[in-house]
């Protein structure tokens, strides 16, 4: 009997009706089990291979990918029913991005543009555009930046909803953006109280009809409400029900240069009262820039104690912090190293791209990490790599995202980029070649090496250098 496998090989078993009784049955039993492991072998066909990339760690690997999950990573001999050659090229994780304004995104210049460059010119023209944008408007806008998003492998955004319209179109058209974009993308949807949770009327009512109407995470932003203190009661009821809904809970806190706000000190206090540890996160805390040194000793503790992790904003907070200074100008992020030193969970956020706050932006992580890097100046070694690491495995941590990273069993999501290792990721912020979420190949992109036309030089110019 012969018989062909998928893969073109042939096991042949002998019946030799000479041969009877035990050893025959015992040595045709073992014939059978050697020829059925050896075909089964053979027959071991993956869906989608990635052959020969180079894992962030360093590792070089195949991985094999069946349905939605990667099912072997290691050296590969097997065939696919497609396979891409990722050979010296950097495979990833997806990119996360646990900061943004998704409401907001694209609409640059609606109404008109913001001439100050301030946060508070922001806030007061997304306070216009927010009741002048139809639920299509914001959709349509959402969507197309998913794609951007998708493109650059961006596949898990945490965007905060503003909740303070009555009318909360915003929330309407965010829920249906991650309905549409649920098969390829992450989409975590904050109820943020953007004018203030006491400030305005409805505006803690706001948050929980958003809450009620299935937003997954309670939002706040106390330095924005009318006193220090009605901040810090803001903190303290939103906390509360954050615990009590058993949902997670992401603050816009002390966003400000004011060297003496003290919510971030609040909201650490809160996060452990109420046993919130790592589903809490601080975004922005850029007070903590301009703090004196004698109590930021203190307060780091506090929030490490607490377990809550911290979010800075680097391309938004380098550009709207500092606004009021002369010179020097800080800079307006919190303190990234610190907060890592003291066993922080810190990612990096992107924030905003092209909207009231923000004129620029591109969906890609590297060129958040680019600036965080330079901004908190993280040029060691161990610190640029780790930069990488924040908008990945940092960020996912953030988000609390389950069944992340390149691991046998874990979701087949990854990125596979132009560039050897993170570092030169992170100073290339090269081309995504291939982007696959959940199994499946959402973007492509074919290499794009520069055609140098100089007597003498190579033909090709890459910029790849390790
Ligand atoms: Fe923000």
């Amino acid at each position: 009997m012969a018989t062909k496998t998928n893969q073109g090989a042939t096991v042949c078993v002998s019946f030799c009706p000479h041969v009877a009784g035990w050893p025959f049955l015992m040595w045709a039993t073992f014939v059978f089990m050697v020829a059925s492991r050896w075909a089964a072998k053979g027959r071991r066909m993956f869906d989608l291979l990635i052959k020969g990339g180079t894992l962030p760690n360093g590792q070089v690997a195949d991985i094999g990918i069946q349905g939605a999950h990667i099912a072997e990573i290691g050296k590969i001999e097997a065939g696919a029913k497609r396979v891409i050659m990722a050979l010296g090229d950097l495979i990833s994780p997806p990119f996360v991005d646990p900061h943004f304004h998704m409401d907001a995104v694209l609409s640059y210049g609606l109404p008109r543009i913001n001439a100050s460059g301030t946060l508070i010119e922001g806030i007061a023209l997304w306070g216009e555009l927010r009741d002048l944008a139809t639920v299509e408007d914001m959709i349509g806008r959402a969507v197309t930046y998913c794609d951007w998003a998708a493109s650059m492998g961006l596949l898990a955004i945490r965007t905060h909803v503003d909740t303070t319209p009555d009318h909360l179109r915003g929330v309407e058209a965010m829920l249906e953006v991650k309905r549409i974009v649920a098969p390829y993308i992450d989409l975590q949807l904050v109820a943020f109280p953007q004018d203030g949770l006491y400030r305005v009327a409805n505006g803690r009512a706001n948050v929980i009809r958003a809450l009620d109407k299935g937003v997954d995470v309670v939002g706040g932003i106390p330095h924005f409400e009318r006193t220090m203190e009605d901040g810090a009661e803001s903190l303290r009821d939103l906390a509360r029900l954050a615990a009590d809904r058993g949902l997670m809970w992401d603050v816009h806190c002390d966003e400000t240069d004011d060297p003496l706000s003290r919510h971030v000190e609040t909201m650490a206090r809160e996060v452990t009262r109420h046993g919130l540890g790592q589903r809490a996160a601080g975004s922005h805390l850029t007070s903590m820039h301009s703090m004196d040194n004698y109590y930021v000793s203190k307060l780091i503790p506090l929030i490490a104690e607490s377990g809550m992790t911290a979010i800075p904003n680097p391309l938004i907070n380098i550009t709207l912090q500092g606004r009021h200074d002369s010179y020097p100008k800080r800079r307006g992020l919190t303190r990234v190293k610190e907060l890592q030193a003291a066993g922080v969970t810190v990612g990096w956020g992107q924030d905003c791209v092209m909207d009231p706050w923000y004129s620029l932006g591109t969906a890609d992580m590297l060129d958040v990490a680019f600036m965080g890097l330079h901004v908190a100046q993280m040029t060691h070694p161990e610190e640029m790599a780790r930069c990488f690491r924040m908008v990945t495995e940092d960020n996912a941590k953030i988000m609390g995202l389950q069944d992340f990273g390149l691991r046998k069993g874990g979701l087949a999501s990854l990125v596979i980029l132009d560039a050897a290792t993170p570092t030169e990721a992170i100073r290339l912020r090269p081309d995504r070649l291939a982007v696959v979420s959940r199994g499946r190949v959402i973007s492509e992109k074919a290499r794009n090496d520069a055609r140098l036309s100089l007597p003498g030089r190579p033909a090709q110019v890459r910029r790849r250098h390790s």
